[in-house]
């Protein structure tokens, strides 16, 4: 967002005036006088003083993405075309995606301004479900399935247990949810790799309150006022007063995890795109394009 806007919306005074002020010297970002007005600055994270006092930014935004496979949500990428940003419209690019997704990875996806709420989402004391929508290769069979819900080890941890529903097997290919309580990095595709499945299509459905719907792919929407009351209350059962007295529960220790033992499968390589390349076995399908 640029500076000038930043501070005739968030100061109360006109375009002309805060254009006025920014050149005079006035404006100070992180502490540093700044007299580009049309300088870009985050609203989370940069410190804007005008005429010596905090400008803060009076609306939070709240926007639902339906992420399409292929957009990164790094805040490096912002700017760039492959980047989530560049699916809204100018005015909400400065928001930021609350939590990370694959590349490769499409679905719900939180961007806001809103830098408490993003904190407690993204944070693994206040144990927000997310559901995700995975398809495998080959057949889930009961014993994989019980293994994703009770733990598996991935990078040396054990998962929190897990719960998999709704299975649906179509000859070759097995799709079903997966809740998951964590948000380690890769994870749904490292749970499904340590149980011997290559994930080719994941979809987060999703997360906490918030639903994906049949919002399409690439589109966006602003979240109802009742979801942001309900995100609000997530993890502590009443609604946040974003004040600074707000303390978070105690850190979420998981009592099943373990140290890493006896993994017999060979650590996953971060590139989504080319999943475990593992030959089938004889008289199993080989992975398909989806
Ligand atoms: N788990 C993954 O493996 N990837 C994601 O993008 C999200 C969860």
């Amino acid at each position: 967002m640029k500076l000038l806007l930043f501070i005739s919306h968030n100061g109360g005074i006109s375009r002309r005036d805060a254009f006025g002020k920014v050149r005079n010297g006035d404006v100070t970002v992180n502490g540093v006088v700044e007299r580009e007005p049309s300088r870009a600055i985050d609203p989370m994270a940069d410190k804007v003083m005008l005429s010596g006092r905090a400008v803060n930014s009076k609306e939070y935004a709240y926007i639902l993405l339906n992420k399409p496979a292929g957009y990164v949500t790094t805040c490096e990428a912002q700017f760039d075309q492959s980047g989530v940003l560049c699916l809204l419209p100018p005015d909400w690019r400065h928001l930021k995606p609350v939590g990370r997704l694959d590349k490769d990875t499409q679905g719900l996806l939180l961007l806001t301004n809103d830098g408490i709420l993003a904190n407690r989402l993204a944070h693994p004391s206040f144990d927000v479900n997310k559901i995700y929508h995975v398809r495998v290769v080959r057949r889930l069979e009961f014993r994989e399935k019980e293994r994703l819900e009770k733990g598996v080890v991935i990078e040396g941890t054990k998962t929190a247990p897990a719960q998999v529903e709704n299975i649906t097997f179509d000859g070759n290919f097995t799709e079903f949810d997966l809740t998951i309580h964590e948000g380690r990095k890769h994870q749904v595709r490292l749970m499904c790799h340590e149980v011997g499945h290559d994930v080719v299509r994941l979809t987060r459905i999703a997360q906490g309150p918030l639903k994906l719907g049949s919002l399409k792919p690439k589109a966006w929407r602003v979240l109802t006022g009742e979801e942001i009351a309900l995100l609000a209350a997530v993890g502590r059962g009443v609604p946040v007063k974003y004040s600074s007295k707000y303390s978070p529960r105690k850190s979420f220790k998981n009592s099943t995890q373990q140290p890493f033992k006896n993994s017999t499968r060979q650590p996953f390589k971060h590139s989504t795109q080319q999943p475990f390349k593992r030959s089938p076995k004889k008289g199993q399908p080989g992975r398909k394009k989806t």
